[in-house]
C-alpha cells in the first residue's frame, strides 16, 4: 500500500478509548492510540509534572495566552484568571461556541487527567429513559461494577469527613441544604482517600489539599494512565502516539485512512502522514468525535455518514451557582480539591438536580459555597461543520441554558430562604448568579440507536466504531465517566468476537 498500516487505530486517550485499547490489546490486536496531547509524565523545572490552579503556568492550558478558569473574578476582580506567555500544550482546553464554553482535557488520559474524579452511577430510571434500548440489567449487574472496579472508585471514611478542615466546606452547606429539607449524600470518586488522609497529616506530598485538580493532579488520582492506559501498553499490543491529531478520515478499499499531523508541545508541526488501518474507533471525546465524522461526511469522504451525526448534544443540564454564607458558617481556608457530597434533589417531579459541593481552594477564608449542579435540561444543541473555518460549530442558543438555571435556581432558592442566606454575585462576570454558558460534561453528537447501531458501530460504514460520550444523548444525571467507561467495555465486549 505504500503507507503505515495497522490493524486497529484508536483516537484519542480518554475513558472510552482507554477501555477500547485495553480489550483490543488483551485480544492480541495490534493496536495504535493517536493522542494529540502530551504524555505528562515528566516534570517540570519545579519537580512537578502539573501545576496547582493557584499558580498556574504555560502548562495548564492548550495553546492558550492566558488562562480559563470557570471562575473568572473573585470579589469582581480579575484576578483569578494570569497570563501565560508562549502559548503550549497544556492539560486543559476550552472550546468556545456561540453561548457555550466546553472545558475538555488534553493529554494522554483525556479528562481524566482534569477532572473531579467523581464517579456516581446514574439513576438506573434515569439511565433507561437517556438509552432505553441498552440492556439496563446487563450494565448494573457487570458493566458499572467492572468500570468501578477498573477505575479504582472508592468512598471516602465517613468519620474522616466528619472531622477533617478539609471538608468543613462540604459540611456546612450539606447542613444548610438539609435545613432547607434537602437530602444529601456522598459521591464515590477514583482519588484515592486513603492517600487524602495521609496528605492531610503530611505523610506523602499534598495534591488535593495543595489546590491541584483543573490543572492536574500530581498525586492521589487514579487517571486513566494509572490503570487502563498502564494495562492497554502492557499487554505489548498497544502503542500510543502522542502531540499527533487526526485531522481527516477516508476510505480505500476496505480500509481507514488517516491524515496525521505531529507537533512540539510548542505548536510547531514537527510531520504530517498518513497511518492506515482496517477497524476505526473513535474515543476523541464528544467534540472530538463528532467533528472528525462531520467533516468525513460534509467533504464528501465518507459521505453514507447518516444525518444523525452532529444531533442530540447537550451540556449534560450543567450549572455553576455560589451562595454567601453567614460569618459564623466559614468554610475554611483548607479544602480539598476533590468533591465529595452532593444536594440530591433528583426527584423533584418539576426542578431535578443534582448538586454537587465543589471547593474553593483559594487559601483563605471566603465564606463561600460553591456547586455544580446537574440538571436534565431537555434541550439538545446541534453540532454542524463550518466549511469556512474547517471546523465543526455547536448551535447552543443561551435560551436553550435557561431550564437549567431554573432547576438550579429552585433549589438554590429554597435554601437560601430557608437559612437567611444569599448568592454570590461577584465570582462569573457579568454579575451572574449562575453560569450556564460553560460546561465540563458535553455528551452527544453521535448518539447510540442514532448515528450509531445500539452497541457504537456507525451507520453506514464497516469496521467504523464510537467509543466515547458523544453516545450518550446530552444527559445522564450524574458526572458522566463512569457511565461512559461502562458503555464503552459493553460494546467492546460485543464487537471483539467479530474482529479477526
Ligand atoms: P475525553 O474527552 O476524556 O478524551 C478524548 C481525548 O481525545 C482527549 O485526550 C483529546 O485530546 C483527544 N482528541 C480529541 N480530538 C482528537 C483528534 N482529532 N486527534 C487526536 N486526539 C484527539 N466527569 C465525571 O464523571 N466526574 C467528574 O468529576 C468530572 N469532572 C470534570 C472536570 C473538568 C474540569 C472537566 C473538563 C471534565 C470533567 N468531567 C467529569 C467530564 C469527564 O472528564 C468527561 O466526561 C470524560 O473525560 C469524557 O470521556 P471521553 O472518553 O468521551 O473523552
Amino acid at each position: 500500500r505504500g503507507r503505515e498500516f495497522v490493524p486497529a487505530v484508536v483516537v484519542g486517550t480518554g475513558y472510552g478509548s482507554a477501555v477500547t485499547a485495553l480489550r483490543l490489546g488483551e485480544a492480541g490486536i495490534a493496536t495504535t492510540m493517536l493522542e494529540m496531547g502530551q504524555l505528562w509524565t515528566k516534570p517540570g523545572r519545579d519537580g512537578k509534572v502539573f501545576c496547582s490552579t493557584l499558580n498556574p503556568d504555560h502548562r495548564s492550558m492548550w495553546f492558550a495566552r492566558r488562562t480559563e478558569a470557570p471562575l473568572s473574578t473573585f470579589l469582581w476582580l480579575d484576578v483569578v484568571n494570569r497570563d501565560l506567555g508562549r502559548p503550549y500544550a497544556g492539560v486543559l482546553d476550552r472550546v468556545d461556541f456561540d453561548n457555550m464554553g466546553v472545558y475538555v482535557g488534553r493529554g494522554v488520559g483525556g479528562g481524566s487527567l482534569v477532572n473531579g474524579g467523581m464517579a456516581p452511577t446514574p439513576e438506573r430510571a434515569y439511565f433507561e429513559r437517556m438509552l432505553p434500548r441498552v440492556d439496563a440489567d446487563q450494565m448494573y449487574r457487570r458493566y458499572f461494577p467492572l468500570a468501578r472496579r477498573m477505575l479504582g472508585v472508592n468512598s471516602i471514611d465517613p468519620r474522616y469527613l466528619e472531622k477533617t478542615p478539609a471538608y468543613r466546606y462540604a459540611r456546612v452547606s450539606r447542613k444548610l441544604a438539609q435545613q432547607a429539607g434537602f437530602r444529601t449524600t456522598t459521591i464515590p470518586n477514583v482519588y484515592d482517600f486513603r492517600y487524602l488522609q495521609r496528605e492531610e497529616r503530611r505523610q506523602v506530598p499534598r495534591s488535593a489539599l495543595a489546590g491541584e485538580v483543573l490543572y492536574g493532579n500530581n498525586h492521589g488520582k487514579q487517571s486513566l494512565d494509572k490503570n487502563y492506559l498502564a494495562d492497554a501498553v502492557g499487554t505489548g499490543k498497544v502503542t500510543i502516539r502522542t502531540l499527533t491529531k487526526v485531522l481527516a478520515i477516508r476510505r480505500e478499499r476496505d480500509d481507514y485512512v488517516l491524515t496525521l499531523e505531529r507537533i512540539d508541545p510548542w505548536g510547531k508541526v514537527v510531520w504530517r502522514g498518513e497511518l492506515g488501518c482496517r477497524h476505526l474507533f473513535l474515543g476523541a471525546g464528544s467534540l472530538g468525535t463528532t467533528e472528525l465524522l462531520l467533516r468525513a461526511r460534509e467533504t464528501g469522504a465518507l459521505p453514507n455518514l447518516p444525518a444523525a451525526i452532529g444531533r442530540g448534544w447537550g451540556p449534560n443540564g450543567n450549572v455553576m451557582t455560589a451562595r454567601a454564607n453567614h460569618l459564623w458558617d466559614w468554610t475554611g481556608p483548607l479544602q480539598s480539591t476533590i468533591p465529595t457530597v452532593a444536594v440530591d434533589n433528583w426527584h423533584d417531579p418539576i426542578h431535578p438536580a443534582f448538586a454537587e459541593i465543589a471547593p474553593l481552594p483559594v487559601g483563605l477564608e471566603t465564606w463561600a459555597s460553591l456547586y455544580l449542579a446537574i440538571t436534565a435540561n431537555p434541550e439538545r444543541g446541534r453540532m454542524v461543520f463550518d466549511h469556512v473555518h474547517n471546523k465543526a460549530k455547536l448551535l447552543w442558543g443561551s435560551g436553550q441554558s435557561n431550564p437549567a438555571i431554573q432547576s438550579a435556581k429552585a433549589l438554590f432558592d429554597k435554601i437560601n430562604r430557608s437559612t437567611g442566606t444569599t448568592y454570590r454575585h461577584d465570582l462569573f462576570g457579568n454579575n451572574e448568579r449562575f453560569a450556564a454558558d460553560f460546561c465540563y460534561h458535553p455528551l452527544g453528537g453521535c448518539v447510540l440507536g442514532q448515528a450509531t447501531d445500539n452497541h457504537g458501530r456507525v451507520k453506514g460504514y464497516r469496521n467504523l466504531y464510537v467509543t466515547d460520550g458523544s453516545l450518550i444523548p446530552g444527559s445522564i444525571g450524574v458526572n458522566p465517566f463512569l457511565t461512559i467507561t461502562a458503555l464503552a467495555e459493553r460494546n467492546i465486549a460485543r464487537h471483539l468476537p467479530t474482529l479477526p
